[in-house]
Order: C-alpha cells, then sequence, then structure tokens
C-alpha cells in the first residue's frame, strides 16, 4: 500500500506520518517512511539545489529537478519497498507539482501530468491524505523558523496552490481525502488512523 502525505505549509505532514509509522511499528506492519523532494542521495543534492540554495532556478528548470528527485526516488526506494511488501508512507508526492509548478508557478499542466507519468512509471498512490490548513495560517506557524526558497514566495503564490489541492481533492475524490489540520495534532492522526485501517482491512480482504 502506498500513502502520500500532501498540503501547503505548515499543514504538520511530518509529524503526522512520523505518528503513522510509529504505529504500524506498533502493530508489526512493516513500513518506510520517506518524503520528497530528497528521498535518495541524489535527491537529498537536488533538494538542497532548489530549497537551500541562492542560486536561481528558472521556473521549468525547477519542475525538471523535482521530476527527477521522483524518477530516481520510485527506481531507488519506493518501488522496491512495496516489491517487498512494505507500506510506503510518502510526505509529499505528484500532487504536490501539480499544486506548486502547475497551479503555484503556473506551468503547463498537460506537461506536470506527462512529466509524472514518466517519473513514476505509472505508479499512483492507493491513498493521499490532504492536510488542508488556509494558507495564512500554515505559514504564520513557519514563521518563528527559517524559510527555503518556497516559504518566502508571496501569498499569492500560496493562495494559488491551495486552489490546486481544492481542485486535486475534487479530482481525485476517491485517492484523496481531507482532513482539517488546523485541528490539535492528534485529532488530526485520529482521522488519519481510522481512514487509514479502513482501507488497509480492504486491501488485506481483495
Ligand atoms: P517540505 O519537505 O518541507 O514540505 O518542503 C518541500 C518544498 O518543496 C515545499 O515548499 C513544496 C515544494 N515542492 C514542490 O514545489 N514541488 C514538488 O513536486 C514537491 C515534491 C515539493
Amino acid at each position: 500500500m502506498f500513502v502520500t502525505f500532501e498540503g501547503g505549509e505548515g499543514a504538520g505532514k511530518s509529524t503526522q506520518v512520523k505518528k503513522l509509522a510509529a504505529w504500524c511499528s506498533r502493530q508489526g506492519i512493516p513500513c518506510l517512511v520517506t518524503h520528497e523532494p530528497g528521498g535518495t542521495p541524489l535527491g537529498q543534492q537536488l533538494r538542497s539545489l532548489l530549497l537551500e540554495s541562492q542560486i536561481s532556478v528558472d521556473e521549468r528548470a525547477e519542475l525538471l529537478l523535482y521530476s527527477a528527485d521522483r524518477a530516481q526516488h520510485i527506481g531507488e526506494v519506493i518501488t522496491p519497498a512495496l516489491k517487498r511488501g512494505e507500506i510506503v508512507l510518502c510526505d509529499r508526492f505528484t500532487d504536490s507539482t501539480v499544486a506548486y509548478q502547475g497551479y503555484g508557478r503556473q506551468l503547463n499542466l498537460d506537461w506536470i501530468e506527462q512529466l509524472n507519468t514518466m517519473a513514476t512509471n505509472g505508479l499512483a498512490p492507493d491513498l493521499t491524505f490532504w492536510l488542508n490548513i488556509p494558507p495564512e495560517v500554515g505559514l504564520a506557524r513557519k514563521n518563528s523558523q527559517a524559510l527555503d526558497r518556497l516559504e518566502l514566495s508571496g501569498i499569492d503564490f500560496h493562495r494559488r496552490i491551495y486552489a490546486g489541492f481544492l481542485a486535486l481533492e475534487e479530482a481525485y475524490p476517491t485517492r484523496i481525502f481531507r482532513i482539517d489540520a488546523t485541528q490539535a495534532p492528534e485529532q488530526v492522526f485520529s482521522q488519519i488512523l481510522e481512514k487509514f485501517c479502513s482501507v488497509y482491512d480492504s486491501s488485506l480482504k481483495a
């Protein structure tokens, strides 16, 4: 089972990924936690180029670098783990490219779909949690931390990203499960766990 976690800045994805991984390990369910960008040695270098460096990155180059990160990640980490029968929990995946590069940067959505299909070899998540938080609230949560290149983009950019996640939810209603991420982390987690267990149980019966 392949599960992804998506959302704008400050939604608390990584906390929830960790909680679900800890729950799986207590149940003896083998699971692998990973993230994009940066889930491989190549990806770590791409991540620092994309987010931490001061060099300018053209928007199309940005799209291609996220796609390169994903192609490596699929081949080196995600597909092998799924083949071993592990549950893969991934912090960000293709929906982030649609939301950030497609809606945020306003790049051509058909290119993005084609690049996503190429990079993933057609692999799509079985379940996606969209941790939904208004961009103003999410960015305010991050304000006390050092902000990276994308977090420093203006509020309009982050509002377009939010619109992108809404459009994705409408396009993939059975895959994407929306959760109100303004709630306390424990409440968010109990909703994640309930949905995860129901999808996991039906996958065992299938
Ligand atoms: P995060 O790991 O802290 O969520 O940061 C990753 C950043 O990269 C975040 O600002 C979203 C951005 N991103 C894209 O713009 N496109 C993508 O395809 C992915 C995976 C992430």
